[in-house]
């Protein structure tokens, strides 16, 4: 045998038994799932980048059952009763490093926001001196600005009677200018311009793609963009650059912020500034969730009808102000189940990974330690018994 063929041989070998140790890792090697993806991220980032994960991961579980083995270290569940065990407060599964790819480059490093720390600790910590400003009483005080919103909304819906409208794009900057109302009390005025202003939707939506290809493996992102030097050379190239936009929407949070400084507001803090960036996300969810709402109730005529009727009559009876109130919307039972519906039919975030931490033998299944689970929030509605009436 020749030197060479020793080393080949050693080579394989050593490929071989990694693999086989990746595919029976304890605990996991059970769980049925496709084999490739037990062996490798590969699967989920190449699902990810074609953008319909959802799909081919619920089409996994009607095969394979309600937990499926999706990578080497990660699992998905489809069974709500198992929610409480692994999102419960009092759960040892904590937010995966998926969400490291939401922390903010700062000064002194990366810094989590109240989205993406993983510590249950420290969460709790940066949320407390927020709570109040998302709070329910907060999100009312704040209601005439967003009614300021539907208004420049369904005017501009109104002089457009008659031409093709994509609803899509108009609910989405609808949502923007509400949340850039609420947020820094500065509308951006997306609905007004009818653009993209200062193309801070594509921004935001670059650096998602890639903030969800990328999370699907995040130990990849020091190469990529966690790299200065990856970072500079990608400038160069406009498709890639579009990718990375995070330093774009800091310098937009950043230039707000000072406007709240120049007119003498309180100061503003680093950590303010990173959960209102957290608000960017708050108005792509907002606008995932008003395109659902929209696209259902335009594929579903019975719907539609209904939800009119109970409309029409609530407004015949004096129990609706124009516009409408958010206490008043809360009466309209069928309008609250068309938006559950919706959301549950096409929820804003497709899964939750989280991680298991050390200590998390308590939790009996799933039960490798340091192994990512996620939950499919849309698998209960995919289930063909829960329509039976479709069978
Ligand atoms: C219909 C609209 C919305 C939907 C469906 C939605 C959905 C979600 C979901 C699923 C999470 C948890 C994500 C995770 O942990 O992986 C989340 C967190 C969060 N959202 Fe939203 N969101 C919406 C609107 C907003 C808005 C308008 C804001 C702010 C103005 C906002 C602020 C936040 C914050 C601060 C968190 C982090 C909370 C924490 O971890 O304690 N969201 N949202």
């Amino acid at each position: 045998m020749t030197y060479w063929q020793l080393i080949g041989g050693a080579l394989l070998l050593s490929t071989a038994l990694y693999f086989t140790s990746v595919r029976f890792r304890p605990g996991l090697r059970n769980i049925p799932g496709p084999f490739l993806a037990s062996l490798s991220d590969a699967d989920r980032i190449w699902s990810c980048a074609t953008g319909l994960q959802m799909k081919y991961h619920l089409k996994l579980h009607e095969r394979y059952g309600s937990l499926v083995r999706i990578g080497p270290k990660h699992i998905s569940f489809s069974d709500s009763s198992l929610i409480p065990q692994i999102y419960g407060i009092t759960s040892k599964f904590w937010k995966s490093d998926f969400y490291k790819m939401f922390d903010i480059k700062a000064p002194g490093g990366q810094v989590p926001t109240v989205f993406s720390v993983r510590d249950e600790n420290r969460h709790r910590g940066i949320k407390r001196p927020i709570a109040g400003a998302y709070s329910m009483s907060t999100m009312k005080e704040l209601e005439p600005m967003n009614d300021a919103c539907s208004a420049i909304l369904l005017r501009k819906l109104d002089g457009m009677v008659g031409q093709d409208v994509d609803l899509g794009k108009w609910v989405h900057w609808y949502a923007f200018d509400v949340i850039t109302s609420i947020t820094f009390s500065n509308r951006m005025g997306f609905m007004e311009q009818e653009k993209d202003v200062q193309n801070i939707i594509a921004a935001i939506e670059g650096r998602l793609v890639y903030n969800s290809i990328v999370g699907q493996a995040p130990y990849l992102h020091k190469y990529l963009f966690g790299n200065a030097f990856v970072t500079w050379l990608v400038s160069f190239i406009p498709a890639l650059a579009a990718l990375n936009s995070s330093r774009y929407i800091v310098a937009f949070a950043a230039q707000n912020l000072q406007r709240y400084q120049n007119k003498e507001f309180n100061t503003v803090h680093l950590q303010d500034m990173l959960d209102r960036f957290k608000s960017f996300a708050g108005s792509d969810t907002t606008a995932a969730s008003l395109r659902a709402i929209f696209y259902y109730l335009c594929r579903n005529t019975e719907a539609h009808k209904t939800l009119l009727a109970e409309v029409d009559e609530a407004d015949a009876k004096g129990e609706l102000s124009d516009p409408v109130t958010f206490a008043e919307s809360q009466n309209l039972r069928y309008f609250q189940a068309v938006i559950k519906e919706a959301l549950s039919m096409s929820p804003t975030k497709q899964s939750y990974a989280s991680s298991n931490s050390d200590n998390s033998q308590e939790c009996t299944q799933p039960s490798a330690s340091s192994s990512n689970v996620s939950f499919r929030p849309a698998a209960p509605k995919s289930r063909a018994s829960t329509y039976p009436r479709e069978q």
